[in-house]
């Protein structure tokens, strides 16, 4: 079992391992997309970078990035994560929509 923990929203969610972050997300009501984002994401199959988030803590639970995060992330800092490529494994804790 893995604890979710979105700083943001105060909220803390149970996951099983293996998870998907953001079907986690979402299924809590935990707003990861920007209205912008809202609008134009992919609905989870790593094409529009939408759906990132900060890992504050915790990073080493979560499944190793993904090529497309790799490429979609390169400028960004290395504890962000398009949370519909990221399995956790164990606790994190997760800021949404970060600045940058
Ligand atoms: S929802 Fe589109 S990349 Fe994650």
């Amino acid at each position: 079992m893995a604890n979710i923990k979105f700083i943001k929203e105060d909220k803390e969610v149970v996951a099983a391992d293996g998870a998907n972050l953001r079907e986690k997300a979402i299924e809590n009501r935990i707003d990861i997309y920007t209205f912008m984002g809202k609008m134009t994401n992919c609905g989870g199959y790593g094409q529009c970078g939408t759906c990132i988030v900060e890992v504050v803590e915790g990073g080493e639970n979560l499944s190793e990035k993904t090529d497309f995060e790799k490429r979609k992330l390169r400028k960004k800092p290395d504890n962000y994560r398009l949370s519909c490529q990221a399995i956790v494994n164990g606790p994190v804790t997760i800021k949404t929509k970060p600045k940058s």
